[in-house]
């Protein structure tokens, strides 16, 4: 697959031109102190990060990839009642990324793995078309400053990369307390062509329990314990 045109082979090594491309991501600084043992389950993406066939298990007929999945919460609930299923974390911050890939290493998972990377361009490289059942994004980083506003996750082109990852009938799942980052959610994806908002899928979902799509994650039993409003959406892949 293409390299980013900004992947200079002259870069020094502790710079990843792929997380940090166009200065957009800064996760500099944040290293793992090596306390968690991750086991096999760590993949740290550098610059050439294997592609999505590379890390798929075959034995499992479906794969989703959750996004900036910090400590794991939610990969530790998914990967035990999905058992039939691969999933994915892609974590930049390298940290939080060996602390969930610790908890699913010690839970003797075999469906899940991490990788360090950001999301975005992954999806964008990575990821054949049409590969996905699933995307999950929980609590992204709502970048409140405007002129910051362009490190969001969901800005106006990421419902094509969503579109082309994905499977017609696949869902993208998002959950946020932040009213004003949802609102954008709400209009990027709901405006998009390629996708429709899913209720009878956000019900179904939540209904089946903690794993399956939403919950549980570490930000969001902050949240509710703060009395926050939680919002949570489901949008769902249109046929092409
Ligand atoms: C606010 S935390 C939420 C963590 C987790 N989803 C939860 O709900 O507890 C956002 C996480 O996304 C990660 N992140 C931000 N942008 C990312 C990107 N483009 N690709 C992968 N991870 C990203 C951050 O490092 C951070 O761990």
């Amino acid at each position: 697959m293409p390299r980013p045109e900004s992947e200079s082979a002259d870069a020094p090594a502790t710079f990843n031109p792929r997380m940090h491309q166009g200065g957009k991501l800064s996760f500099r600084g944040r290293q793992h102190d090596g306390a968690e043992d991750p086991g096999p389950l760590l993949v740290r993406g550098g610059r050439n990060p294997p592609p999505l066939d590379e890390l798929w298990p075959r034995e499992l007929p479906r794969c989703e990839i959750e996004i900036g999945s910090g400590k794991g919460a939610f990969l530790l609930a998914a990967t035990a009642v999905k058992p039939d299923v691969f999933l994915l974390g892609i974590e930049a911050a390298e940290a939080y990324a060996q602390v969930a890939a610790a908890k699913l290493h010690g839970q003797g998972r075999r469906n899940g793995l991490l990788l360090v990377d950001n999301g975005k361009l992954y999806l964008q490289d990575r990821v054949d078309p049409g590969s996905l059942d699933a995307v999950h994004v929980y609590f992204p980083d709502p970048w409140p400053k405007r002129r910051h506003q362009g490190r969001r996750f969901f800005t106006d082109e990421v419902p094509a990369v969503l579109a082309q990852a994905l499977r017609p009938g696949g869902h993208l799942y998002f959950a946020s307390d932040n009213a004003a980052y949802c609102g954008q959610v709400a209009r990027v994806m709901g405006s998009a062509p390629q996708f429709v908002r899913d209720p009878a899928e956000e019900q179904r979902v939540l209904a089946l329990g903690p794993g399956h799509a939403f919950s549980p994650t570490n930000f969001e039993r902050k949240y509710l314990e703060q009395g926050r409003t939680i919002r949570r959406y489901a949008f769902a892949r249109l046929p092409a």
